[in-house]
């Protein structure tokens, strides 16, 4: 490495996730034995296209708008009358009182988690994670200046684990990213856990005399799919909670990088958090998300694309799978399903895998070793031939 760069940046450009490594391994194997031979469960892409609403209302966009107008920056924070349509849908759904100037749009989940996590941050102060967690938290904790404290989730459901939540929250907890419907395990906390979580915190805030944040990392939080399944609006239950949103899978919008941070009136010195969110926003340069996906919002908010189809592959997969001999928990929400590896080594199986051109992705990155993460947002077709696959594999352990 040459010694003009930083090492800490070097470091984690010059290695890829372990995730895209596997997509960028499965491009090469399609490049040799074909597409139709190679069952790329690797990455969180939609394959659902996106509702009808996005290419209507870009069409109109595109064709009514003065182009300089339309194509040209907005306020850092984002456009206002867009900001306005956020926050009248969540208080309309949510019942959520909140105003244009509680919402900074973002170009996805990743920088609304960037922005908040480094508005928030000061020296000394750590974030809690659930594991299994997404692999980049670790990334945008440290690197905001904060110490990443791993909380495992209890392994039958993957539900809240309160007493080692309790036994890791200290006088330098600053805040907990909460992820329901969860990406790897597809676990949904429900309105009894979060109402618990929210008093465990209540508690733990007077108890260290200091104000502990929820941050919502919500990109799947319409991808739930049996109606019983409810996804409770955290700032309902609990004040110092800031919402990181994104539209990338819930309108199959992942590459045009849209979301938003809201920062309810309820949070404590809302107005200081709000002014540090434009501040981190400033200082890491996200501003202004990209204007034509901020002007799609107004009309395409609460829409989804047609996620029964997930419901579909969730349903194929875990049935087969269990039939197969894998132990597998049914999530109930986002598109991934966090299957028991065979072995004890989750690298190992998802190598042995890897040789039947199943791309499955080993949990290690997850903080929760011994599994493996298969994203079923897939063509349905690929699952129905992927399964041969998988039963073959799971073979290979009984012999
Ligand atoms: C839990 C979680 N948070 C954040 C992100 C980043 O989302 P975005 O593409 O909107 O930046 C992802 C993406 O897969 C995710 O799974």
């Amino acid at each position: 490495m040459s010694n003009i760069v930083s090492e800490k940046m070097y470091a984690l450009g010059s290695k890829r996730s372990e995730i895209r490594e596997l997509f960028e391994y499965g491009k090469k194997r399609i490049a040799e034995v074909g597409a139709e031979n190679v069952y790329d469960f690797s990455l969180g892409n939609p394959s659902v296209p996106a509702p009808d609403c996005v290419k209507n209302t870009l069409a109109k966009l595109v064709s009514e708008t003065d182009p300089v107008a339309l194509h040209g920056y907005t306020s850092a924070q984002g456009d206002a009358g867009v900001r306005q349509a956020c926050a009248d849908y969540v208080k309309n759904t949510h019942g959520c009182d909140c105003s244009a100037d509680d919402f900074y749009m973002t170009c996805g989940a990743a920088a609304s988690l960037t922005i908040t996590l480094n508005a928030l941050s000061k020296e000394g102060d750590e974030v809690i994670v659930l594991a299994p967690f997404f692999p980049e938290y670790t990334v945008f904790i440290t690197q905001a200046g904060m110490k990443c404290v791993q909380v495992k989730c209890s392994e039958e459901d993957f539900q809240i684990d309160f007493a080692a939540l309790e036994a890791a929250i200290n006088e330098h907890t600053k805040a907990i990213i909460i992820n329901s419907p969860n990406n790897p395990s597809g676990a949904v906390f429900s309105e009894d856990t979060i109402k618990k979580l929210a008093e465990m915190l209540e508690g733990a805030q007077k108890k260290y005399n200091r104000s502990i944040f929820i941050i919502a990392d919500e990109p799947y939080r319409e991808l739930v799919y049996d109606a019983d399944i409810k996804v409770p609006f955290i700032p309902n239950y609990y004040n110092n909670t800031i919402v990181c949103y994104s539209f990338s899978k819930s309108l199959s919008l992942p590459g045009e990088r849209i979301g938003y941070i809201l920062v309810p009136p309820k949070a404590c010195d809302n107005r200081d958090i709000y002014f540090a969110v434009c501040g981190a926003g400033r200082a890491l340069g996200y501003v202004c998300a990209p204007s034509l996906f901020q002007k799609i919002v107004p009309e395409c908010i609460g829409k989804t694309a047609d996620i029964s189809i997930y419901k579909k592959n969730r349903d194929l997969l875990c049935n087969a799978l269990s039939e197969y001999g894998y132990k597998v928990v049914r999530p109930d929400g986002a598109f991934y399903l966090f299957v028991k590896a065979l072995e004890e080594d989750s690298r190992a199986f998802c190598e042995k895998a890897k040789a039947h051109d199943l791309l499955i992705v080993a949990s290690d990155s997850f903080g929760f070793p011994g599994y493996a993460r298969i994203s079923y947002c897939v063509s349905t077709e690929m699952i129905e031939r992927a399964l041969p696959a998988f039963k073959a594999l799971a073979e290979e352990y009984n012999k």
